[in-house]
């Protein structure tokens, strides 16, 4: 009954996407001008419960709540309650990935559903970047939410994507900040994930140089430490901290895959890089929504690439899929 892939990879991990809406505007992720899906497309809550249960039937024992931004769903927090009641009964870990800027509100409901760990994305600490970055002048808010998470008991983990000429200079800076503040930071190499105004290729940074330079400066040893995501750890001697790396163009992790995505009308993507669909939504809204799901979960099994697509080719582009991050939740 458990999931494992043609490749004899266990799936353990599902990261399901509630919303493709976000109150940012991040220049990597999101062109300023978003179309957003019909409401009536989107999974109901009902449904995306359903879908939980029918996965951690199946042996998916980590669950993230993806976007968009998740909090931005209005029924979100009773999601999580919904969910947080599998924990211990079948699911280990519920959690969550945010641009914080809601966090303040939802912090203390998250913990008391189940949540102890949050994924935030921070490219930056300077309010006028981030402004122009994110294209919305959110950075207070987003810190603020990111100490409330950490006053309601919530694990903080950083996601700061490395972006060539934009954050380039201040990752040290943002790792200190993260580090004296007890927080973990994983830097992203960019994906080239749907068009956006800029080129994904003129912001590609590669996290080997990156790692490289940040050795000049601390001492990096590489750590045991695993999430189940895709990230690689490495302890900073000098902060006391960890720090993450996640490598898609520059070294390739897809061997230990264990994990598909959900968007949030449903289509179950094996793999984020490419490669076909599965129709979740369809299944769940046929006569015996019980037996299509198990049956759409083992197609899916069978048709889980081997890895992702994602390149920079001979001509120097990275040719970007059609989706946007916000459709996919990453
Ligand atoms: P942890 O549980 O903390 O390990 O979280 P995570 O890294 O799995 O989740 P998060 O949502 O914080 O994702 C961080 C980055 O990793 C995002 O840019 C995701 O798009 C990317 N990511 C997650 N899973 C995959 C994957 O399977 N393939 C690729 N290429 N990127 C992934
Ligand atoms: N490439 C890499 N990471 C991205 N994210 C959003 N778009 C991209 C992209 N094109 C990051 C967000 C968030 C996480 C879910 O993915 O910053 O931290
Ligand atoms: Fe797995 Fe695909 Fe991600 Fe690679 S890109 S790690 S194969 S989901």
């Amino acid at each position: 009954m458990t999931l494992v892939d043609q490749f004899q990879r266990r799936i353990s991990y599902l990261r399901l996407s509630v919303t493709d809406r976000c109150d940012l505007r991040c220049a990597y992720c999101m062109p300023e001008r978003q179309t957003f899906l019909p409401r009536k497309d989107v999974l109901s809550l009902e449904e995306l419960h359903k879908l939980a249960l029918g996965f951690i039937a199946r042996g998916i024992t980590k669950l993230r709540l993806t976007g968009g931004e998740p909090l931005v769903r209005r029924d979100m927090i009773e999601l999580v309650q919904a969910i947080g009641r599998k924990l211990g009964d079948g699911l280990d870990e519920l959690t969550l990935t945010t641009n914080g800027t809601r966090l303040a509100e939802f912090a203390d409901p998250l913990f008391a559903a189940g949540m102890r760990r949050v994924n935030v994305s921070l490219d930056t600490l300077d309010r006028q970047g981030f402004a122009r970055l994110a294209r919305r002048d959110s950075l207070p808010q987003v810190l603020e939410g990111i100490a409330a998470a950490q006053a309601a008991g919530l694990k903080v983990k950083l996601n700061t994507v490395a972006l060539k000429g934009t954050n380039e200079n201040e990752i040290p800076a943002l790792i200190e900040w993260a580090h004296a503040r007890g927080l973990e930071l994983t830097l992203i190499e960019v994906m080239p994930l749907g068009e956006v105004e800029e080129d994904r290729f003129d912001q590609h940074l590669s996290l080997g140089e990156v790692r490289a330079a940040l050795e000049q400066r601390w001492t990096l040893t590489p750590s045991e430490h695993r999430t189940g995501g895709p990230a690689r750890y490495f302890d900073v001697a000098e902060t006391g901290g960890r720090i993450g790396l996640i490598t898609p163009l520059t070294n390739n992790f897809c061997e230990g895959c264990n994990r598909v995505r959900v968007t949030a009308t449903g289509q179950l993507y094996p793999c984020l890089g490419g490669g076909e669909r599965v129709d979740l939504r369809a299944a769940l809204r046929s006569e015996d929504p019980d037996a299509a799901l198990v049956e759409a979960l083992d197609v899916a099994m069978k048709i889980k690439p081997l890895r992702h697509n994602f390149r920079i080719d001979a001509h120097g582009q990275a040719p970007a899929l059609p989706r946007h991050m916000s459709m996919t939740g990453g």
